[in-house]
């Protein structure tokens, strides 16, 4: 099959093909995405409210993102693997964000990085873009910039908002990206974006027009019920099925009907 490359999601674009991206945080998830047949994987700052239990995604630091993704990076064969930059590591400047968003290509084996913000951060993108680092933008709710938002809300409602973040997503394609996450904004707008730029917009609540679409892994299957924004589909329920396995396992135990002899050596 090959690995997915940035020009094949250019191409996706042009041809109307959808890209499909999930978020996956461990060896085990990545090679069952990866076997289904995923575009891109990425490994989310997410990981930090789903996988280590922070409130948000702001404590989340540059070893933590490391460590995930090379686990995900062992796991995958052919999706494009990108790494979320995590809070401060990409804004205090350009020569730290490519220092790195290096390592995360070196040594976890992404072939790419993520990183929120507008038009405010087109330099850094450049410099990782002229250090051959491919760079995913990511506008709209940008869940790192959470206080200054006031919580996770949508974004683009009024006039000036919705220009400013076509402006962004304008600055930000000639600054480089390869793809642009649209988070969480009306779904017009992210029409409006979508045909406005050249790179594939992935849509996480921004309606069916983007050209491809995300979600998080503990999302899609019931797993994380901090939180449930209206975008998101639980296709499964995996956290209830877990629990009653669990219920199962420790009732078996007691009652003292596991193991049986079938489970036992001779
Ligand atoms: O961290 C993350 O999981 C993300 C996606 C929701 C796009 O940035």
């Amino acid at each position: 099959m090959g690995r997915v490359t940035t020009t094949k999601l250019a191409r996706m674009k042009k041809d109307g093909e959808k890209i499909t991206m999930l978020t996956a945080y461990d060896y085990t998830t990545a090679k069952i995405l990866d076997e289904a047949g995923i575009d891109i994987l990425l490994v989310g700052d997410s990981l930090g409210m789903v996988m280590l239990g922070y409130e948000n995604t702001l404590p989340v630091t540059l070893d933590e993102m490391l460590h995930h993704a090379r686990a995900v990076g062992r796991g995958t064969e052919n999706a494009l693997l990108v790494a979320d930059m995590p809070f401060l590591s990409y804004e205090i400047e350009a020569k730290e964000a490519v220092r790195n968003a290096g390592r995360l290509i070196k040594e976890a084996g992404a072939q790419a990085v993520k990183v929120e913000g507008g038009a405010e951060i087109a330099e850094t993108i450049k410099a990782l873009v002229a250090a051959k680092i491919p760079v995913m933008g990511h506008i709209g709710l940008t869940p790192q910039a959470i206080h200054q938002m006031g919580g996770y809300k949508v974004q683009g409602r009024n006039s000036e908002a919705a220009q400013k973040l076509l402006n962004d997503a304008k600055v930000l394609s000639k600054a480089g990206i390869f793809a642009l996450v649209l988070e969480c904004i009306p779904y017009q707008l992210a029409k409006e974006i979508t045909g406005s730029v050249e790179v594939p917009t992935i849509g996480i609540g921004a309606g069916p027009h983007c050209d491809g679409q995300v979600l998080v892994i503990h999302d899609i299957l019931g797993l994380y019920e901090e939180i449930r924004p209206k975008f998101v589909k639980r296709y499964r329920e995996l956290g209830s099925q877990i629990k009653g396995a669990v219920t199962e396992f420790i009732n078996e135990v007691r009652e003292g009907e596991f193991p049986t002899l079938k489970e036992s050596y001779e």
